[in-house]
C-alpha cells in the first residue's frame, strides 16, 4: 500500500506564497471505522485516510493564511455545493476579517452525442460578486475541470479577483491545468468520501475523509 508522508510540495504559481504547504494524507488506516450493509447491498467500509483531527488543525492554518492574505479586501468566500459544505462552515469560523459567504452549484453534462461536458451552474444562493474579491471553494481537486470553469464563470461574473481553495487535491488525475491558492491535503488517486464528501449522496457527515472500499 502507497504510503503518504507528511509535507509534500506546495501548490504552485501565483497561490505559491499563500498555500503552505498542503500534506500528504496519512496512509490509509487498517482499521475499518464505519461498515454499512443495507438489504442485498454490498457491505461498505470506509477507511480512514484523514482524521478529524488533523482536518482542524490544517483548516487553522488554512483560515489564518486566508485572514492575513484578505485583510482590508471585500472577501466573498464561494463555495461549491454540496461537498464543501462541512469545510466552508469549519474554514469561516477561523477567518476573523469581515467576509461573505455565497453559494453555487455545479452540474455537469455529457452531450448525447459528443464527449464534451457542459457545466451548468446555479446560482440561487448566490449574491453580487462584481468588484469582490472571491475565494472559490471546493472539496476537491479531481480533474479541475469544474474548479477552471467556475473561475472563468465568477471573472465573467465581474469579481475583482479570483482564487481557489480545495481541502483535498487526488494526484494523478488532473486534466485542466489550474493550481489551487490553498489547498488542505493532497490524496492519492483513490474515491474518498466524508467530511462533506460523498458517495450516493450519502457519507457526507461522517467528520473525518476515508476512502470506500467494498466487502
Ligand atoms: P473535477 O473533476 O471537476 O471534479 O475536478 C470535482 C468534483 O468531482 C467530485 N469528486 C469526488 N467526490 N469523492 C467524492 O465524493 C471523490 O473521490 C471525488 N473526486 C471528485 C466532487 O464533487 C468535486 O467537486
Amino acid at each position: 500500500m502507497r504510503s503518504w508522508a507528511s509535507g509534500s510540495g506546495p501548490a504552485r504559481g501565483e497561490g505559491q506564497r499563500n498555500a503552505g504547504r498542503a500534506h500528504r494524507a496519512a496512509s490509509f488506516a487498517r482499521i475499518a471505522f464505519f461498515r454499512s450493509t443495507r438489504g442485498n447491498q454490498p457491505a461498505v467500509a470506509v477507511e480512514l485516510l484523514i482524521s478529524e483531527s488533523k482536518i482542524r488543525d490544517r483548516l487553522e492554518v488554512m483560515g489564518r493564511q486566508i485572514q492575513g492574505d484578505y485583510r482590508d479586501k471585500p472577501l466573498t468566500i464561494v463555495a461549491v455545493l454540496t461537498g464543501s459544505l462541512i469545510a466552508l462552515a469549519d474554514l469561516v469560523r477561523q477567518i476573523r476579517i469581515p467576509l461573505r459567504i455565497a453559494l453555487v452549484q455545479a452540474s455537469s453534462y455529457r452531450g448525447a452525442t459528443t464527449n464534451a461536458t457542459t457545466l451548468v451552474v446555479n446560482e440561487a444562493f448566490a449574491p453580487d460578486v462584481a468588484g469582490r474579491d472571491v475565494l472559490l471553494l471546493d472539496d476537491i481537486l479531481d480533474t479541475g475541470q469544474t474548479l477552471s470553469a467556475l473561475v472563468e464563470h465568477l471573472k465573467d461574473r465581474g469579481a475583482a479577483t479570483v482564487r481557489t481553495a480545495v481541502l483535498l487535491r487526488k494526484i494523478g488525475r488532473q486534466i485542466v491545468p489550474i493550481e489551487p491558492d490553498y489547498c488542505g491535503f493532497v490524496i492519492p488517486d483513490a474515491f474518498v468520501v466524508g467530511y462533506g464528501l460523498d458517495y450516493n449522496d450519502e457519507y457526507r457527515h461522517l467528520p473525518y475523509v476515508g476512502v470506500l472500499r467494498e466487502g
